[in-house]
């Protein structure tokens, strides 16, 4: 669906619900976002049995038919991972119904949006679990308007407010810091010992609430703002895999080996043909082969199930170096491909004496961010509206072996390899299992 086509649907009424807590709320909303229905109720985790009596509730209610909704919105988590589903297939049976689209939100960027806040670094809270929190980063400028700034993390609160540090460090001196909804209240002492005022005024503290959900979807604002880009299909943010989710995934990525070669002359159109399946804004061939040729180039590939699973571009040279792509099919994801790439590139570093690296990320790539940071990369600076597609910031991360305890080592070589079936002068690299 376009965005145009987003924004049509709501000239009929819709039904928001926020069930990525055991607060479960259900609303119906008027063309003009009126609300028509309320409904909430205190589910603990009996998501699956009331979620619908309380949806046929809000609608007799309203007195709205299904089948006269122009579209269903859902909270599309971080929260009970029960919660999210029954929430998002409740949503997608009615949508099936009623021929209308699902939209979603995450309960992080709605309580984000919803705050009120201005010129601080705004750190939604969600509870985790007993000892964890989820925990968004956006940031509100002197005109309230918040936009997001890093990857959502969950962890138990030292490890959080460890990366709230990290986030106000990219922040101009004198801002704020704001914690907003469920896990704040949770955790309001803890959280007042670390920033004196950082809980006042509470937002959200008894709940999450569908009205926030209905404004943030229907605010049409993409991933600048930390919302999925408009038109396209909802997916649920866990944050966390579910752990039958990951058992599966483990014993897939035990069975196949990866392979890391040098980036060869006939691999120039298989990855710009990946660049074009995975980037917004591909680089061109042309691109890759100008800047594979310089001198400190450092371009390797991928294979896995006899196939160019994944590429990467970045230049080391003694001292520092960058990360300019790196790329993985979307059929070879989460199978530990660009591990294996960084891993390769980290002995480059330790190889030719560079200590630190960088790189710029989307604020809205939440897997690029995780993966950067399970290698020690940390947030380093912001890039305001970088990306032109989106509006989005950069973020820079930055890596240091001091802090990965590295130690520098002696030179290789690198850059674009003449013979694609060459051996590579590198070690093979194979997935860790
Ligand atoms: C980001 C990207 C390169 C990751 O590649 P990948 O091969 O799927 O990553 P790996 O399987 O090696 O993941 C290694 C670790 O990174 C983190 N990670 C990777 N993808 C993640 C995701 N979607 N969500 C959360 N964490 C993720 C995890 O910590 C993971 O370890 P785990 O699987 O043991 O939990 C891939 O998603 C991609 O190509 N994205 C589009 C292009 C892009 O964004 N490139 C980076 C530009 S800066």
């Amino acid at each position: 669906m376009s965005a145009g086509a987003v924004g049509a649907v709501f000239a009929k009424p819709g039904l928001v619900i926020e069930s990525a807590t055991a607060h479960v709320e259900v609303l119906v909303c008027a063309p003009d976002g009126a609300a028509l229905a309320h409904e909430a109720e205190d589910v603990g985790h009996g998501h699956t049995r009331r979620l619908t009596p309380l949806v046929t509730q809000a609608l007799a209610r309203a007195q709205v038919e299904p089948r006269a909704l122009g579209w269903i919105a859902a909270d599309l988590g971080p929260g009970s991972f029960t919660g999210v589903r029954v929430g998002l297939a409740t949503a997608e049976a009615l949508a099936l119904a009623a021929d209308a689209p699902v939209l979603g939100a995450s309960a992080l960027a709605a309580l984000a949006l919803s705050s009120g806040a201005s010129r601080a670094l705004l750190v939604p809270l969600v509870p985790g679990g007993r000892h964890d929190l989820y925990a968004g980063f956006f940031r509100a400028d002197l005109r309230g308007r918040v936009t997001l700034l890093a990857a959502p993390r969950v962890a138990a609160l030292p490890a959080l407010l460890e990366s709230v540090a990290e986030a106000r460090a990219l922040l101009p001196r004198g801002s704020g810091l704001r914690f907003v909804g469920p896990g704040a209240a949770r955790e309001r002492e803890a959280l007042e010992r670390f920033a004196p005022g950082s809980t006042g005024p509470e937002w959200r503290f008894a709940g999450l609430s569908a009205a926030d959900l209905a404004a943030a979807v229907r605010s049409g604002l993409g991933p600048a703002a930390g919302l999925p880009v408009p038109g396209e299909e909802a997916r649920p943010l866990y944050v966390r895999s579910a752990q039958a989710e990951e058992r599966v995934r483990r014993a897939a990525l035990a069975a196949r080996p990866i392979r890391i070669r040098d980036f060869a002359e006939p691999d120039l159109p298989v990855v710009a043909a990946i660049e074009r399946r995975i980037f917004s804004d591909a680089w061109p061939e042309s691109f890759f082969r100008e800047e594979l040729s310089q001198a400190m180039a450092w371009g390797r590939v991928a294979e896995a199930d006899g196939g160019l699973a994944g590429y990467l571009l970045a230049w080391v040279g003694a001292g520092a170096g960058h990360v300019g792509n790196l790329g993985v099919v979307p059929e070879a994801r989460r199978r530990g491909v660009a591990r294996a790439l960084l891993e390769d590139l980290l002995e480059r570093a330790a190889a030719v004496g560079a200590t630190t690296l960088t790189l710029e990320v989307r604020v809205s790539n939440f897997a690029a961010q995780a993966l950067y940071r399970a290698f020690g990369f940390r947030l380093a600076g912001l890039r305001r509206g970088y990306y032109r597609d989106t509006g989005e910031d950069a973020l820079t991360m930055a890596w240091t072996a001091a802090d990965a305890g590295v130690a520098p080592a002696v030179s290789g070589r690198g850059g674009l390899a003449q013979d694609a079936g060459s051996p590579a002068g590198r070690p093979t690299t194979t997935n860790p299992g």
